[in-house]
């Protein structure tokens, strides 16, 4: 391809500091030195992230980088790769939308050497989907167990070595599944591969699993006393290797963490206890050594047995019998035969240890299997894989752990060739694609040399043959393997010998392995002895660890660790191959884990065995999408009417249609026989936003009735709070008091040009046009918006220079956080003026819901300063100028606010230089509040009048009236119900609501005359939303009332409840009478015998 052609099909992420390429796609050179000065560039700006294509390359930083924050969740969440700087939430994003909107299973394969940061990457991916999916209770026990699961296999997993402080010794693939919606209900965890040698030893400088060194510096006087726990120094199995301290690592508070892992995961104390007896009893079955007695073994020190025994549950004496002789089934003839062979100290220490590795091993399948119980779900749906499995590595003595590590690593190489370089190629071919092929180099050779069954048999497989026939314990079986190795496949190109061992040139590259050991740790068969010792517990816990039918056990050829791991290894190749793959590609900067520290030949070796150069090259003169067509079809269906809900008609063509339909370059996709090939990202992310935008639209409709629905439930109790606050202050106005909250009277949704000035996903709490008055009380409109975070004013502005002069635009006029509030001030009168201060100067508003806006202010500033928000009322009011250099009011100063009682419901303003004086006639009186006012309902209900006209036609003139009025009055005020009798009712009658507080209660009763003054003697809206948000179940055994005058309106009954969305609204329970007024273009109605009119 061209070399400038690739440059339109890239893009850059916007708004950050640019170093080198965010996408090596974009390289003008690609080699693998202008790779890795590409990421050493980035390294050295701090940006750890580059991507190739859909790969992410991660640089360990060895320090805190500051982008993993909240910030950058909300950041990363739905949007677009390009919007942002690469960054490994952007991949979890991604994964999760996918599994959400394709409904497919996706995995994330993380690969690179032992310190690359894998098991840190994993554990990100797995904080970004808890943090961004959903979910209640149940979901968050889940979530926690996820998150949990971490800290509690990494104390029995994992352990200090040369490479890494904190290196997984073993693999894991864990699977997060979610319900359909996308909420991660369930989990489980498949491990592989625990380097259990690692309890009995390991190489100089490298630590045991964390838990034994947590346990000894953690555990408490009781527990150190009854597990015999003394200093590090004393437990030969921790003594050997000479570290017991790791820098960055507090043994003493990971243990509390491992123990609250375990609570969150629901371990029992008593299991938990059995547990931590298991790792101290390991430590003291070290301490047990033999001596040399003619020939055999014997225990050298018999203390040192009784302390393990007890810890296991388990006689003395014949732990002291398993651990120096074993039965052996020989064969004479036809008979066979069990013999009791006495062992020499290799072959005792060697059982100690065998027994010592198998009850670690046990004790971590059995944290999996409870961490699986607890994350169980009975039928899978979708799932997330997230593959932490320990990396290539290279040490000075290689053994058959590291060979099995390293096999299981080279078959992740050959996953990733076999979906990015080979499958890329021939798919291209399979759908006649256009197309230059790539060089690579691929492994399948190596995994072949290692795993293959015959023609030449692989490493494993002579491994087998060797075991199979070796004796109990095989000494000279390595010999013999490497003999074997030599003579049937020394001539493959990948493998060489030497004296103690072999070379396998690996696609990392080439390791050389001791053969010493290899046939035991194959065989990895425990010995029938421990066995039936560990069944001999009297604990319940350890016996049931060691569960296997030792008659069954005789029979067959015992399974070997290398062919475990050869299943396990293409079980999960198999298992990923079903998923959507993602890669990160983890590489290590150097081996001093410091940061900023760069060893470039190193990094210049992973860029090449890790294959970057062809990845790039295979992205670059490829396809960055593809897809079959009936999936794109479906993904894509919203874009236009002819192919929503379903394109019907040939597949091709519909995908051709929906290309069209967003004006794709022919020259950007190619069909093939089933999928779709499309080229540039770009071309992509116009379709994506596309669906978006149209989503978008229909997901704002859902929204709003959503949030229409939820919000009148939470105003109507919001409206009695703020009732609360103004409660003997202030005057209130007629209406205000029964009017519902509404919060965004603006319809910020359908105002970009207002959002744009609050933050992205900031809620807008409250929004309304107020009016501002300046130093000389001059009004002007400003849009007061307040979030959880700030308050708002936006004013407009004619545009004064440029190509858009003239034109009126919104500018923000002010911002102030809300803990910047100092105090709110308002009159004792009815008018709507409120004054916010601030330090360094004030606002005078006037504002037609200040209520509203002051109580949802009040809430907010608690929220973020765990402080009431100062109200002050009072009728002199005085207003802090902003301070100008210039004109005549430079200095800043001040103005007064007078309140004066006048007439009418409307302020009358006269301003003076200094002072603003404000008149208004008397409003509802200040100890007003909605739940006690029960009235004021005299008000037109427009959405709902053509269901009460219906209804009216056939109530009209055929009312029964006495079961009309039998409605109306068996509803009486909570203050009234108390006094009547109780006895047999009509089923009309609906018992009344306790009061909420008994604070409330004792408000009704001060407020009674005023009740009297608004002639109010029934309950009112407030009374009956109460009822319909807690209505219990209607109470029999009243009386029935005395009859009362007929109705002399027309009434009407209401089908369905109706909640008022507006100050001019009726809110009104299904059933309720309620009796027309007047008609006009809508209905006038009365409630409750309510006074007011609208
Ligand atoms: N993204 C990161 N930010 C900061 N430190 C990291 C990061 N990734 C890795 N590290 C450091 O490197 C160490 C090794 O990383 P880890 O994920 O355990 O390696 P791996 O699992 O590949 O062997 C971690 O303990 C941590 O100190
Ligand atoms: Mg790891």
């Amino acid at each position: 391809m061209g070399s400038r052609g690739h440059y339109r099909y890239h893009w850059q992420s916007h708004n950050v500091k640019q170093s080198g390429v965010d996408d090596m796609v974009l390289l003008s050179k690609i080699t693998e030195d202008s790779i890795v000065e590409n990421l050493k560039k980035r390294y050295m700006d701090d940006y750890i992230f580059t991507y190739i294509g859909p790969v992410l390359i991660s640089v360990n930083p060895f320090k805190q980088m500051p982008y993993f924050s909240e910030k950058e969740v909300e950041m990363y969440q739905g949007a677009a790769p390009y919007e942002n700087p690469p960054h490994i939430y952007a991949l979890a994003d991604h994964m999760y939308r996918n599994m959400v909107i394709d409904r497919e299973n996706q995995c994330v394969i993380i690969s690179g050497e032992s310190g690359a940061g894998k098991t840190v990457a994993a554990k990100y991916i797995m904080g970004y989907i808890s943090r961004i999916s959903g979910g209640g209770p149940k979901v968050q026990h889940v979530k926690d167990i996820i998150l949990q699961s971490n800290p509690l296999l990494e104390a029995f997993g994992n352990a200090k070595t040369v490479r890494n402080n904190n290196s997984s010794r073993f693999g894991k693939y864990f699977e997060i599944q979610f319900s359909p919606g996308g909420e991660p209900d369930g989990g489980k965890i498949s491990n592989f591969l625990l380097e259990k040698s690692r309890v009995v030893m390991r190489n100089p400088g490298e630590r045991s699993f964390h838990i034994f060194y947590q346990l000894i510096e953690g555990a408490n006087a009781e527990q150190r006393s009854n597990l015999g726990i003394t200093s590090l120094e004393y437990y030969y199995y921790l003594n050997q290797s000479g570290s017991y301290k790791v820098d960055d690592i507090n043994d003493k508070s990971d243990f509390q963490e491992t123990i609250h892992a375990m609570n969150v995961i629901g371990i029992f104390s008593d299991e938990q206890a059995m547990v931590l007896q298991i790792v101290a009893g390991v430590l003291h079955l070290g301490n047990i050594t033999f001596k040399e007695s003619g020939n055999y073994a014997a225990v050298e020190s018999e203390e040192f047995l009784a302390f393990p025994a007890f810890l296991l549950g388990i006689n003395q004496n014949r732990l002291k019998e398993k651990l120096t002789s074993r039965q052996m089934d020989s064969k004479w003839g036809g008979k066979s035969e069990s013999i009791n062979v006495t062992l020499n100290v290799e072959q005792a220490c060697y059982t100690r240890d065998a027994l010592s590795k198998a009850l670690h091993a046990r004790v971590f399948d059995f944290l999996v299997d409870s961490i699986n119980k607890a994350m169980e779900k009975d039928h899978e749906e979708y799932n997330i894989g997230v593959l932490d499995i320990y990396g290539f590595e290279i040490f000075q003595k290689n053994g058959f752990e590291q060979f099995c590590i390293n096999f299981v690593n080279e078959k992740l190489q050959q996953i990733f060739i076999e979906l990015t370089l080979k499958a890329e190629q021939e798919e291209y071919i399979q759908e006649g694609i256009k197309w230059t092929p790539i060089d690579y180099f691929n492994n399948k050779i190596v995994c072949d040399l290692i795993e293959s069954k015959v023609n030449p048999p692989g490493i494993m497989s002579i491994l087998d043959d060797v075991c199979a026939t070796m004796h109990a314990v095989g000494e000279g079986a390595d010999q013999t393997l490497l003999q074997k190795l030599r003579m049937q496949i020394g001539t493959h190109d990948h493998f060489n010998s030497w004296n103690q061992g072999f070379i396998v040139h690996h696609y990392a590259g080439k390791v050389s392995y001791d053969v010493d050991g290899f046939c035991e740790r194959n065989r990895d068969v425990l010995f029938t002895d421990l066995i039936e010792l560990m069944q001999s517990s009297e604990i319940p816990f350890i016996k049931a660890l060691f569960p296997e039918s030792l008659q069954a056990e005789k029979k067959g050829r015992p399974t070997t660790a290398g062919s475990k791991i050869k299943k396990q290894a293409n079980d999960l190749v198999s298992t990923l191959m079903k998923c959507t793959p993602h890669y990160i590609r983890c590489i290590k900067p150097n081996e001093t884990k410091k940061p900023k520290d760069w060893e470039e030949s190193r990094v210049k070796h992973q860029v090449e065995y890790l294959g970057l150069k062809e990845n790039i090259r295979v992205r670059r003169a490829g396809y960055a999408y593809r897809r079959i067509f009936r999936k794109f079809l479906n993904r894509y269906a919203i874009l236009t009417k002819e192919s929503w809900a379903s394109w019907h008609g040939d597949e091709k063509q519909g995908v051709l249609h929906l290309l069209r339909s967003v004006n794709i370059d022919p020259d950007q996709f190619q069909l093939g026989r089933t999928k779709v090939f499309i080229k540039a990202p770009e071309s992509l992310f116009l379709l994506e936003e596309t669906r978006e935008r149209k989503y978008d639209g229909f997901a704002r409709t859902i929204q709003k009735a959503w949030r229409k629905y939820t919000a009148r439930k939470r105003y109507v109790q919001m409206r009695e709070e703020a009732s609360d606050l103004l409660l003997n202050r202030k005057e209130r106005r007629r209406h205000s008091i029964n009017r519902n909250f509404v919060g965004d009277y603006i319809g910020m949704d359908d105002r970009p040009e207002l959002r744009k000035f609050v933050g992205k996903r900031e809620k807008i709490d409250f929004a309304d046009t107020v009016t501002k008055y300046d130093r000389r009380f001059k009004g002007i409109k400003r849009d007061l918006i307040l979030t959880p975070k700030c308050v708002y004013l936006i004013g407009r502005e004619k545009v004064k220079q440029g190509p858009e002069k003239g034109q009126v635009r919104e500018v923000m006029k002010r911002r102030i956080e809300v803990e910047r509030i100092t105090a709110v001030s308002a009159s004792t009168m009815q008018d709507d003026f409120i004054i916010l201060h601030e330090q360094e100067y004030d606002s005078l508003l006037e504002c037609t819901f200040k209520t509203e806006f002051i109580s949802l202010l009040a809430k907010r500033f608690e929220e973020r300063t765990q402080r009431k928000l100062p109200l002050k009322f009072s009728n002199t009011l005085d207003l802090k100028l902003k301070k100008e250099n210039w004109g005549p009011w430079s200095a800043g100063g001040s103005r007064q606010v007078q309140f004066l009682q006048g007439q009418g419901d409307m302020a009358i303003l006269k301003p003076s230089s200094k002072t603003l004086q404000v008149s208004i006639g008397p409003g509802l009186p200040k100890n007003s509040r909605k739940c006690c006012a029960k009235c004021i309902s005299e008000v037109v209900s427009r959405k709902w009048c053509f269901k009460m006209v219906i209804y009216i036609a056939s109530q009209i003139g055929k009312t029964s009236h006495n079961s009309v009025h039998n409605s109306v009055h068996h509803r009486p005020a909570p203050g009234y119900l108390q006094a009547q009798p109780k006895g047999t009712g009509s089923k009309m009658e609906r018992p009344s609501l306790p009061q909420p507080h008994s604070i409330n209660k004792e408000r009704n009763q001060r407020l009674q005359p005023n009740l009297d003054f608004l002639r109010v003697p029934d309950q009112g809206a407030a009374g009956i939303q109460r009822q319909m948000t807690n209505r219990p179940p209607p109470g029999g055994g009243r009386p029935k009332p005395a009859p009362k005058p007929k109705p002399q309106m027309p009434q009407c009954k209401a089908l369905y409840a109706y909640d008022a969305q507006d100050t001019d609204e009726l809110s009104f329970n299904a059933d309720d009478v309620i009796e027309i007024v007047r008609e006009v273009s809508w209905f006038r109605g009365r409630l409750q015998k309510a006074i007011s009119e609208v």
